[in-house]
């Protein structure tokens, strides 16, 4: 067991590792969980890694859980990343890939952050879980909470994706749908968390989704052979990917896995929801909350994000942007990546392929540069979205 501490992202204050929190105790902002890497790294090498099981939990040195047994796992990472040529050509790109997140348990990578957060708060001895969610976060606690034998309490937007709802029915959790965006769910959970014994499970509120999904990160380091890529392109909802793959390149730099070098972090928003971006044209730290949020692709519908600054900062530091599409554009883009690769994204991830195009054609991207779009999700659970 690795785990040292767990540190605020944003003030640095300590809290011990070993019992269930929340946010940091003084600020309120996310806290993130620190290991003793030199520790880590005696075993977790780069050859040991060649023996090791087909998901996440092949980085077993720097994932917080203690005892083994505790790990609720459904064959969650290890996901494919494929070299997209056809669509590159048709780009303009040759060194295009897409990590397809679609073939995680309950087909997206939120299975990553919930594997990782449930088996933690089995650990720590939480019974409840409870989550605000745009859709695929909520089937991902229903299925992993069931695995655990916890119960589920599931709070969505009324217009969420029926595949989610259903899932999540499917799978035993308690589910509530909501007037509102993700953001009243939240709300909810946080008035009533206390008198129901519920663990709040927010994306960054509790700080072990973000380690299961850094895994990302380390993925696509191993996959690529310990060179990452120039470019990442990532579509944002709270940000929880982006900001763990940052951290894993991070921790691989000071396993001396890696050098300094890092991709430039494109943030990927819906027009209609756009805080981060907005956020990052007027040069601020902290995103306001986005007005009158809409958009088709649900998880990028997060008006505000707990973990804005992560993601502001992380953005900045690579020399990477932030950039929004229609939603026409990335419907439309769910087609022409399927068509071209095989791949029924999810709109989400759909997005990626517009905002590229976007780059490409102002010069931020050149064609002889390496480019991985995240699909974090599949298609299948938006048939709406494609219905009319
Ligand atoms: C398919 C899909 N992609 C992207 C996101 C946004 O993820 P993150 O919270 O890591 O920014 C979500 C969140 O719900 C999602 O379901
Ligand atoms: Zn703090």
């Amino acid at each position: 067991m690795n785990v040292t501490h767990l540190e605020c992202g944003l003030c640095g204050l300590r809290h011990e590792a070993r019992r269930l929190h929340n946010l940091c105790t003084s600020c309120a902002k996310p806290l993130l969980p620190r290991y003793d890497l030199a520790r880590a790294a005696q075993t977790l090498t780069k050859e040991s890694l060649r023996n090791r099981q087909s998901d996440l939990w092949r980085y077993r040195e720097v994932l917080p859980v203690e005892n083994d047994e505790n790990i609720v796992s459904l064959g969650e990472g290890w996901t494919p990343l494929f070299h997209a040529q056809r669509l590159g050509e048709q780009i303009g790109l040759s060194e295009l890939y897409i990590k397809d997140e679609s073939q995680n348990p309950t087909q997206s990578f939120k299975a990553r952050g919930m594997a990782a957060a449930v088996s933690m708060a089995k650990e720590l001895g939480a019974q409840k879980l409870a989550v605000p969610s745009a859709g695929n976060a909520a089937g991902a606690l229903a299925a992993y909470a069931a695995k655990a034998g916890l119960e589920a309490f599931i709070f969505m937007p009324k217009d969420t994706p029926r595949a989610n709802v259903v899932e999540c029915e499917q799978t035993g959790a308690h589910v509530t749908l909501m007037d509102g965006l993700i953001t009243d769910c939240g709300a909810e959970i946080g008035r009533r968390k206390e008198a129901e014994g519920w663990f709040d499970v927010s994306t960054l509120k509790e700080p072990y989704r973000v380690e299961g999904k850094k895994t990302l990160g380390y993925e696509l380091a191993e996959q690529l052979n310990w060179e990452l890529p120039d470019v990442i392109v990532y579509p944002t909802g709270g940000g929880t990917g982006l900001i763990g793959m940052w951290k894993a390149f991070d921790e691989m730099e000071q396993m001396g896995w890696i050098g300094s070098k890092r991709p430039r972090m494109v943030t990927v928003q819906a027009a209609g929801c756009a805080p981060i971006v907005k956020a990052f044209e007027d040069g601020k730290r902290f995103a306001d909350e986005f007005p009158n949020a809409a958009t088709e692709a649900s998880g990028l519908r997060v008006p505000k994000a707990v973990g804005d600054f992560l993601i502001l900062d992380a953005i900045r530091a690579s020399g990477g942007t932030a950039v929004s599409v229609t939603d026409a554009e990335l419907i439309a883009a769910t087609r022409e990546i399927g068509a071209s690769e095989g791949i029924f994204c999810a709109p989400e991830g759909a997005a990626c392929l517009p905002a590229l195009k976007q780059l490409l054609k102002a010069g931020l991207v050149r064609s002889d540069e390496r480019v991985v779009l995240f699909n974090t999700g599949s298609g299948v659970k938006y048939l709406e979205c494609f219905s009319h």
